[in-house]
């Protein structure tokens, strides 16, 4: 059953086309991942998915409801979550605290402070987070000042503030991005569990082929907007515009 379908998607911006009549649709519980040069119009993609922006053509739907009707925080409230690619973090707050920002779809002052009176609210919250955190490895971080943390920790407490809100769809927008080899092994473990053990479906965006390659049911390759093809990563890997882009080759070198 597909739980994300994008029908003839188009967003522009001024004079730039950056998702030309873009359609696909992620399978409950796949890991899906886009891929595409710099600039190919892979955050946009998610931006639409989000609420941020709003395309002038095509359609969303996720379980059968229409996103392009709804705003970001109604998104959230469908079942959708989302990283950055550039980390969001606010470095005089905790961990625990950054991640537990998550919980909450909408700042909503005196929802936020009527948690913060009430303290068996709190407790059950951070319960959660602990969970989480434990989930990802970082649960000794709790108490730590996010100013300071290692990247790759950072980049964990992103992926954690967007699991709070318990999804059943996650986009991560270049998680391994940073990070080394063993993080990036570590990143790809963590999307794995985040479908086997959460039953989260996972909609990737990834530079990092060796990472995208291994742990993908299936992968899109968009290029200038439009895509270029889509498959298992065995037929992508093979396709004459993906080693031109990615190896550096020509087609037929
Ligand atoms: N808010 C915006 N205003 C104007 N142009 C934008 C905006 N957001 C994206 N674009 C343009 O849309 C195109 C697609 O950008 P996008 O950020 O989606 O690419 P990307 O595939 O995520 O690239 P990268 O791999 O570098 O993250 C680019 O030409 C970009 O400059
Ligand atoms: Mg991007």
């Amino acid at each position: 059953m597909a739980d994300l379908i994008i029908e003839n998607l188009t967003m522009r911006f001024a004079g730039v086309v950056a998702l030309d009549e873009v359609s696909f649709s992620v399978e409950k519980g796949e890991i899906f991942s886009l891929i595409g040069p710099n600039g190919s119009g892979k955050t946009t993609l998610f931006n639409c998915i989000n609420g941020f922006n709003k395309p002038q053509g095509g359609k969303i739907y996720f379980n059968g409801e229409n996103l392009l009707d709804k705003r970001p925080h109604n998104i959230i409230d469908s079942g959708i979550s989302r990283t950055f690619q550039n980390v969001q973090n606010i470095p005089f707050m905790t961990v625990l605290d950054n991640i537990l920002l998550g919980a909450h779809s909408r700042i909503d002052v005196k929802a936020t402070v009527q948690r913060w009176l009430s303290q068996d609210q709190r407790e059950i919250e951070e319960a959660m987070v602990l969970d989480i955190m434990d989930f990802l490895g970082i649960a000794n971080y709790e108490q730590k000042y996010m100013l300071g943390q290692p990247f790759g920790i950072q980049k964990l407490a992103e992926i954690a503030r967007a699991l709070v809100s318990k999804p059943k769809l996650i986009l991560l927008d270049e998680p391994a991005a940073g990070m080394n080899d063993q993080e990036t092994r570590e990143i790809a473990n963590i999307i794995r569990d985040i479908r086997e053990d959460l039953g989260i479906t996972v909609l990737l965006v990834e530079h990092d082929m060796n990472l995208v390659m291994s742990i993908s049911d299936r992968i899109c390759v968009l290029d200038s907007g439009e895509i270029i093809t889509l498959g298992e990563p065995e037929e992508v890997k093979t396709h004459p515009k993906v080693i031109e882009i990615y190896l550096g080759e020509t087609a037929d070198a």
